[in-house]
């Protein structure tokens, strides 16, 4: 085909199927590829036929928690109220970069995706709320509204049925925090993007305090897809002996591998051919020690564990991580696991919002903590204090960006010991503990 996708023969391009083709980026070369056939039909639908449909193909969020889409779609309810849809385009997870390719490369299938969604939840108006720091993707997409809009597509008159669908870009201002939906719709209004607590939820009382729903960009991405096709089609996609993981998935693959980049599998693909056959395994004369499969905020595997995973949500749980965002990050022989779990908590405690105290607290002793263990300093007590402390973090707070800072700390701990282990420092048979908590003085526990 030319383009550099599918880069391997056992992906299942869909939503990656015209990466790499600048024409897929016009509205002319959309339309030329079927584009908006699915909107059109939409327009057509009544929206309780389409969050049907979406139910019935078995389609799960994938921005993280995996909520299944016709379901929350069906929270919306015609009541008469100002409704809202939010495509979430933060993408600020660690090793997570797949949105924005799709963004880049095929920006009207997301506006398209955005457009049905927001008729099927009775919504006028959409945001797609993306990351600040990708320019790219949001002068592309700006540039791909004006056009949908300037042919009819979008607007007072959405392709000519006298139904109004705008569709608004906002640019973010590069805080990973944002990509919570209740601090998105917060910075949406114009103010500080701290979390919200829930209950209510957004389809209750969302963006303005109206009627809200939030759906990740290859969530949205995927819906034209599947309105053209069929529920049927995408949930014959997926493993046979696993019918709650349906669809294809972009993998986003990062870290020492040999061929990172962006791959589309079906639900349930085998995680070990994934690594070691499509992306081509280690670099040369390197072996794969551990690999984060879903983004920073989900547990550790080692290599063996992740040579016998399924890559969707009951597969990854079952090896006792998540599936998340999709973002793969893989470690190699020669990374210290150790600073690169500490590299992780100064992300979170970098960002955290700082409403909760154990995460406020938690995400920074945390870091410096593993800090001092990582700069030889530590002591055996000091992974009680860490565990002690991801306890306090995991499931207490108005959001899990909390837990996120925990995860990787809990599982690094249970699976590298011995790196942390051989780490301490040289009194930490006698159990010297340093004050962390009160001060930065040394003293004899
Ligand atoms: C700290 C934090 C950051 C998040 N960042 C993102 C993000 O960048 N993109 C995203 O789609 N979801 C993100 N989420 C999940 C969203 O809150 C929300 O669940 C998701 O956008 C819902 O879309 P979906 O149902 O299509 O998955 C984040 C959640 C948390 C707690
Ligand atoms: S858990 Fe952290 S980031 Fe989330 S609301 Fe609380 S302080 Fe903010």
């Amino acid at each position: 085909m030319g383009f550099p996708h599918p880069s391997h023969e056992r992906e299942t391009p869909v939503l990656s199927k015209y990466f790499g083709d600048p024409e897929a980026r016009t509205l002319a070369g959309w339309r030329a590829r079927g584009g908006y056939a699915s909107f059109e039909k939409a327009l057509g639908m009544d929206p309780v036929e389409i969050q049907n449909i979406v139910k019935d193909s078995g389609l799960r969020g994938r921005g993280g928690a995996g909520f299944p889409t016709g379901i929350k779609w069906s929270f919306m309810k015609p009541d008469g109220k100002t409704h809202y849809l939010c495509c979430n385009a933060d993408e600020s997870e660690p090793g997570t970069f797949k949105d924005r390719e799709i963004m880049r490369w095929t920006p009207h299938a997301l506006i398209e995706g955005v457009a049905i969604g927001a008729h099927a939840i009775y919504a006028e108006t959409a945001y797609i709320y993306i990351r600040g720091e990708y320019s790219e993707p949001i002068r592309i997409m700006q540039a791909a509204v004006a056009e949908a809009y300037a042919a009819g597509i979008l607007g007072a008159n959405a392709m000519g049925t006298g139904k109004r669908v705008d569709v608004h870009i906002h640019r973010g201002a590069g805080a990973y925090i944002c990509g919570e939906e209740t601090a998105l719709m917060n910075s949406l209004e114009g103010r500080r993007g701290n979390p919200r607590i829930k209950p209510p939820f957004p389809a209750v009382a969302g963006l303005f305090g109206q009627p809200t729903t939030i759906n990740n960009v290859e969530t949205l991405a995927a819906v034209p897809h599947i309105l053209r096709e069929g529920a049927e089609w995408y949930q014959q996609l997926g493993r046979e002996d696993n019918p709650r993981s349906r669809g294809t998935k972009l993998f986003s693959v990062c870290g020492n591998i040999a061929r990172p980049g962006n791959y589309e599998v079906t639900m349930g693909f085998p995680f070990g051919e994934f690594l070691n056959d499509m992306c081509g395994g280690a670099l040369p004369g390197r072996e794969i020690k551990a690999v984060i499969p879903g983004g920073s905020s989900v547990p550790i595997l080692t290599r063996e564990e992740a040579e016998n995973t399924f890559m969707d949500y009951e597969g990854m749980v079952a090896s006792g991580t998540m599936l998340g965002s999709g973002g793969v990050i893989v470690f190699d022989d020669r990374q210290d696991m150790v600073r690169q779990i500490a590299r992780l908590a100064r992300f979170y405690a970098h960002e955290s919002c700082a409403q909760c105290s154990q995460c406020r607290e938690g995400t920074a002793w945390t870091t410096r903590i593993l800090e001092r263990i990582s700069a030889g300093q530590g002591n055996a007590r000091d992974f009680d204090t860490l565990l002690s402390i991801a306890d306090n973090m995991t499931g207490k707070t108005i959001c899990v960006l909390s837990d996120s800072c925990a995860t990787p700390v809990v599982s690094g701990l249970k699976k590298f010991r011995h790196e942390f282990e051989a780490k301490l420092g040289p009194d930490h048979s006698r159990g010297v503990v340093p004050v962390l908590l009160t001060s930065n003085r040394t003293v004899a526990a």
